[in-house]
């Protein structure tokens, strides 16, 4: 081992511009992913209070913030919608005319360049909330896989490049790679939620997505927070299924997810940095505790120094500003 003193790590440390030379990690508006949330109507743009700096948008004033993300540089944008209506089956989320592929339409029409990913899944659209049809009091997996099936391909008729499963039934990506490809659309990838834990750090985008669940919860299909083979038998599942990345999330409380996941199958991983996480920066920033920023990129450092090789973000934007795009 070196030894002091001939060797001393602080003379790499002297100036930013050394510092940044001998940097192994950096992060760049182009590995981060924008979630936009897009509800009906025209002109609006509602603030959500859990979560400063996120808002509900209706389509043409998403396409101003789809717009802006181009512009600075940034990965892609992943939309999630808000319907007028919902049911017991979620049926607002996979028509052919859904609140998200209309929005991709038009996108894609004005932003050709611009990578769209769509989230897919059905609590946003049952009126009770989860993430599946319910029978018995808990979501029925074999009829709930191909209603996310048809929500995929609708998604991708509209244009979609990436369609992300976020529901966590087992078998989906295979039924979703199926009907794609059935469809002709066998260009589409999947980033599929692998590892996708039963969190507590989900609450602001509950309220921002209008999806809390009305009785239970999701722990019958999300992951027990203290497992980590099981993620692994999962990534293995989703990438036999079909999928083309695999997401772990949320992301700083799992970094060790992250780290095993990109060491033991070798595929692109998606991080997502989600609406609690985010939400407890700005919280402690607002009181002065501590600085909002540099916790912001130091947290999105640390998710991809694990291993991650993008990184859902709602900081995203602001990131990008900063770096001068
Ligand atoms: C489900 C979904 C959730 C999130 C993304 N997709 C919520 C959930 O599982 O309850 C959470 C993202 C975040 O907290 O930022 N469609």
């Amino acid at each position: 081992m070196p030894s002091f003193p001939s060797h001393r790590p602080r003379r790499l440390r002297r100036s930013e511009t050394i510092r940044s030379l001998v940097r192994e990690t950096s992060l760049l508006p182009s590995d981060l992913i924008l979630p936009l949330f897009v509800v009906p109507g025209e002109g609006v743009r509602r603030p959500v209070a859990s979560m400063a700096g996120v808002e509900q948008t209706s389509a043409d004033e998403l396409l101003r913030d789809a717009e802006e993300a181009l512009r600075l540089g940034i990965g892609g944008v992943l939309l999630f919608g808000i319907p007028e209506h919902k049911d017991e089956a979620g049926s607002s989320g996979y028509g052919g005319d859904n609140i998200v592929s209309r929005a991709v339409r038009r996108i894609k029409a004005e932003l050709p360049g611009l990578l769209v990913m769509t989230d897919v899944c059905l609590c946003e659209y049952t009126s009770h909330g989860h993430c599946g049809v319910i029978r018995d009091g808990d979501v029925d997996n074999d009829a709930t896989v191909p209603l996310l099936a048809r929500m995929a391909v609708a998604h991708a008729a509209a244009g979609a490049d990436v369609v992300a499963p976020s529901d966590m039934m087992d078998g989906r990506v295979g039924a979703i790679r199926k009907a794609l490809d059935d469809a002709g659309h066998t260009e589409t990838a999947i980033l599929s939620y692998a590892a996708k834990y039963a969190s507590a750090f989900y609450g602001p985008f509950r309220d921002v997505a209008e999806s809390a669940p009305t009785f239970g919860d999701r722990r019958t299909a999300q992951m027990d927070p203290g497992n980590v083979l099981e993620a692994l038998r999962e990534a293995r599942l989703d990438v036999d299924e079909g999928a083309d990345i695999l997401m772990v999330k949320p992301a700083l409380a799992y970094l060790d997810v992250i780290h095993r996941v990109k060491a033991e199958t070798g595929y692109p991983v998606c991080a997502y940095h989600v609406s609690g996480e985010y939400a407890m920066i700005v919280a402690a920033a607002e009181r002065g505790w501590i600085d909002g920023d540099r916790a912001q990129v130091e947290a999105l450092t640390a998710i991809k120094r694990a291993g991650a090789d993008m990184v859902i973000s709602y900081y995203a934007r602001q990131f990008a500003r900063r770096s001068g795009g």
